[in-house]
C-alpha cells in the first residue's frame, strides 16, 4: 500500500520557499497540491477557494489585531489534517478603539 500525504509535499523545501511560514500572499512557487492534481483535481476547488478569501478577509477586516491567544488541538489522523481548536484573540486596547 501507498499512502500519499499531499500536504506534506507542500511543505517541500525543493519546492517552495521557507515551506513552513503561513504566507497568503505567495506567488509564483509551484503549484501545491491541497486540492490534489491530475483528472480527479478538486471540482470544488474554485468555490473552496472563494469562501477562504471571503472568510479570512472578513475576519481580519472585523479583528484586524487578531493573534494567537491560547492552545492549538490538532485533528488526530493521517489523511484530513488541521486544527480541531485555536483560540485567537485581540488585545483589549485593540478593541477599545
Ligand atoms: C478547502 C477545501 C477543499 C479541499 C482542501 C479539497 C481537496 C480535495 C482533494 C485533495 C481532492 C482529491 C481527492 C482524491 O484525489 O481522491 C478533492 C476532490 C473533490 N472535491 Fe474537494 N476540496 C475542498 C473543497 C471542496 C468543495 C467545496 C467541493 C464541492 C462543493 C469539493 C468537491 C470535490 C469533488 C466532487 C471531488 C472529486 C473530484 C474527482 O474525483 O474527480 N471539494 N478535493
Amino acid at each position: 500500500m501507498l499512502l500519499l500525504y499531499l500536504a506534506g509535499a507542500g511543505r517541500d523545501p525543493a519546492a517552495f520557499d521557507d515551506p513552513d511560514r503561513f504566507d497568503v500572499s505567495r506567488t509564483g512557487g509551484a503549484e501545491h497540491l491541497a486540492f490534489s492534481a491530475g483528472v480527479h483535481y478538486c471540482l470544488g476547488a474554485p468555490l473552496a477557494r472563494t469562501e477562504a478569501v471571503t472568510a479570512v478577509r472578513r475576519l481580519a477586516e472585523r479583528f484586524p489585531r487578531l493573534e494567537r491567544a491560547g492552545r492549538l488541538r490538532r485533528r488526530r489522523g493521517t489523511v484530513i489534517r488541521g486544527p480541531v481548536e485555536l483560540v485567537v484573540g485581540q488585545p483589549a486596547r485593540a478593541l477599545a478603539a
